[in-house]
């Protein structure tokens, strides 16, 4: 049984390009897709930093063209590779921001941050969207959040989980599992199908995201969900497309203006913008235009592009995605035939040409698209969130088992050498624990055991994850070894060796390779990132203050402008409010011209202005209820009064039908008002004033009526 978490644990899906966070509500028996402050679903994963501030999500996202070599994103590209990663060096040339190689190999992003070089790894990038999605959580539930569960690519390796792992850390989160995306897809299909299913369906999910694409075979019976086979390619997605359409567009920009742009990074970053928009159009349009004002060297861009033309520069993508169903298809021994649900996950599972190309390869098989591609993976997150919480009683008791996407084994010198020898191949179902028995292979001597993953036959063509040396007893080669391989729940891989001879078990794991962050340096991470969110929410306090002040200002002058209001007001009070003004005044120019200002003085002053401002109130809203009840009473009497004229007699004999007519709608009028003022209807004053205004002048034509007769009289 797996282990119970105590308190309420979020779902995360920490996608390339966007994130999205999900809890499971128990009272409610669903799962709710949390907002973010600006009412969106999902966050750009996307971190900025100013001269000011460090900004997360939309916030980064909208100053990215003005601050593009300081605005990282892709940080999911990075995590968990070497610079020297093929893959890391081409993504280099069309980010924005620096990256370069740190300790060990380590991919370090450079930025400017409040006037400093800072360097950041990817776990720090990736720790700060995770914080941010926390926020949105805790703002949303009233209440703290420390576990949660984290999607990762089904196809990522071991060096990418465990680095997802440390960025939870960094961020202060507990990560109770790290969960396949497509896996998380699958419980969002199964839930949604549950209640018109029982029997035992195949589904294959194709998640094809911003950066990433998995292929994830699963079968699903009741409430257990086993994945039979996973593939993928951790480099392959929607910002793929995008750098297409850029090189194209850079190309035609080069062709006709004679200038390159491609070493300009806010030229790079509006076009790529411009690029995502137009793809995103190209799903549902034939052709859709491209515009940028300004685009480089004062000169404006303008084309358009075809989804005819989108889909040709993408094509080799497109059949890949085909080849990698293809392949997972393979591996899981279920012929196509036999799936039943071919279900669309990830943002770019809504272009034409991949669900053209899908639907072909199933031969017309409808696709399942009934789950928002958005949403589905944190949604699944949320539920295995909640099975691994205690105290929810109403979560749906699934079992879910997933299998390893990659092949693990050694190389050691008891074989030849380089050949790489499987211990776990892939598509195992995982927590698996798997022994090996080996030889040493040269006299008293230990064993040298290097640990690959891949499915390259050439040992050193796969991924190092680490090696360690077994020491054994002095004696000739052949002594007899024994490793074991096991992987946990979230993936991540443990190897230990045991020296037979000697019966003593001599147990190494690799779980802190070289190019994985130590306890001690994701520590200082911790505390780093904390002062980082602490800056940030003093950074906030502080714009909070200002905007608060400035409107504070605005209404004190607006109050002060009201009739009479100075009339009210003593001297001193009247001096004592001009002087706050102008001390609010100064301090907000100074904040302008970034001088410092210790919060705690603005927050002294914001709070003397706020009760003068309330004082003020409290004068304008005495002053317009003494207004209120001048213009009732008068306009109570000033009905009586012409009543009372009415009722003089022969003044109607005078008065023609009309004006007779007038003033008795207009006696019923006030009489309505006077009612409505009676049951605390809410009346404006405005409009009592006009109508005692007019009723006012009739009575004064009455009073002269009745004076004439008087005289006649
Ligand atoms: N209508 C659309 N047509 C084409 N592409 C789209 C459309 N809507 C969204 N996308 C693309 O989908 C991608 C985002 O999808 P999603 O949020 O699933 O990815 P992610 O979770 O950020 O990345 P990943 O899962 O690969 O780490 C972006 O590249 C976006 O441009
Ligand atoms: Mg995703």
């Amino acid at each position: 049984m797996a282990r119970k978490y105590e308190g309420r644990a979020v779902g995360i899906d920490l996608g390339t390009t966007y994130s999205c966070v999900a809890v499971w509500l128990d009272d409610h028996n669903r799962v709710e897709i949390i907002h973010n402050d600006q009412g969106n679903r999902t966050t750009p994963s996307v971190v900025a930093f100013t001269d000011y501030q460090r900004l997360i999500g939309n916030g980064a996202e909208n100053q990215s063209a003005t601050n593009p070599e300081n605005t990282v994103f892709d940080a999911k590209r990075l995590i968990g590779r070497k610079y020297s990663d093929p893959i890391v060096q081409k993504d280099i040339m069309l980010w924005p921001f620096m990256v370069t190689s740190g300790v060990n190999d380590k991919p370090m992003i450079t930025v400017k941050y409040k006037g400093q070089e800072k360097q950041f790894c990817a776990e720090e990038i990736s720790s700060a969207v995770l914080t941010k999605m926390r926020e949105i959580a805790e703002a949303y539930l009233g209440s703290p959040v420390k576990n949660v569960v984290v999607t990762v690519p089904a196809y990522f390796n071991d060096s990418q989980r465990k680095a997802t792992i440390d960025a939870g850390a960094i961020a202060g989160l507990n990560v109770i599992r790290i969960l396949n995306e497509p896996t998380a897809a699958a419980i969002a299909y199964g839930l949604d199908k549950r209640s018109n299913y029982d029997g035992k369906r195949n589904i294959l999910v194709f998640d094809l995201g911003g950066g990433t694409f998995d292929v994830s075979i699963l079968t699903i019976k009741g409430d257990v969900f086993d994945v039979k086979a996973t593939a993928g390619n951790t480099h392959l997605g929607g910002e793929d497309f995008d750098n297409r359409m850029v090189y194209y567009f850079v190309e035609e920009f080069k062709k006709k203006n004679k200038v390159e742009i491609s070493g300009n990074p806010k030229s790079l970053r509006r076009l790529r913008t411009a690029c995502e928009r137009a793809k995103r159009i190209l799903s549902f349009t034939f052709v859709t235009t491209v515009e940028v004002d300004a685009l480089f060297m004062g000169i404006d861009f303008s084309s358009s592009i075809t989804r005819a033309k989108f889909e040709e520069i993408n094509m080799d993508f497109f059949n890949e995605c085909i080849n990698i169903v293809d392949s997972c298809l393979r591996d899981s021994k279920i012929y196509k035939n036999d799936i039943d649900d071919v279900v669309l996950v990830g943002g770019s599972s809504r272009i034409p040409k991949v669900q053209d190309l899908l639907l072909e390869f199933f031969k017309g098989k409808a696709l399942f698209m009934n789950i928002n591609p958005d949403e589905a993976i944190a949604y699944g997150a949320a539920v295995q969130a909640a099975i691994l919480s205690e105290d929810f009683k109403n979560v749906p008791n699934l079992v879910l088992r997933d299998v390893t996407p990659l092949s693990l084994g050694i190389a050691t010198a008891t074989y030849w050498e380089n050949i790489m020898d499987v211990v776990i191949p892939r598509n195992t179902s995982i927590p698996v624990k798997n022994t090996k028995g080996y030889c040493t292979a040269i006299d008293n001597c230990g064993a040298s055991i290097i640990v690959y993953e891949g499915e390259r036959p050439r040992a050193s063509d796969n991924n190092l994850l680490g090696l360690f040396t077994l020491s054994c007893l002095p004696g000739p080669r052949g002594q007899p070894l024994e490793v074991c391989f096991s992987i946990d729940e979230n993936g991540i891989l443990t190897v230990s060796g045991k020296d037979i001879t000697t019966g003593i078990l001599n147990e190494i794991t690799i779980t802190n390779e070289k190019e994985r962050l130590s306890k001690f340096e994701i520590e200082k991470k911790i505390e780093e990132a904390e002062k980082y969110r602490v800056e940030d929410m003093k950074f906030l306090r502080k714009a909070k203050v200002i905007s608060a002040l400035d409107s504070c200002v605005y209404n004190i002058k607006s109050a002060l402008n009201m009739k009479d209001v100075d009339l009210i007001l003593s001297p001193q009070e009247s001096e004592q409010i001009n002087n706050a003004i102008i001390v609010a005044m100064n301090l907000l120019e100074m904040n302008k011209n970034n001088q410092h200002i210790e919060i705690d003085v603005l927050e002294h002053h914001l709070k003397e202005m706020n009760s003068m401002l309330n004082m003020l109130l409290k004068i304008v809203e005495d002053m317009k209820f003494l207004r209120k009840a001048t213009v009732m009473s008068a306009l109570d009497s000033c009905v009586k009064n012409i009543t009372n004229a009415l009722n003089t007699k022969d003044v109607n004999l005078i008065i023609s039908p009309q004006e007779s007519e007038k003033i008795n709608n207009a006696i019923f009028g006030a009489m309505n008002l006077l009612d409505k003022n009676k049951n605390n209807q809410q009346i404006n004053i405005d409009v009592l004033e006009h109508h005692l205004k007019e009723l006012t002048n009739m009575l004064k034509m009455l009073l002269k009526i009745v004076s004439l007769f008087c005289h006649i009289s």
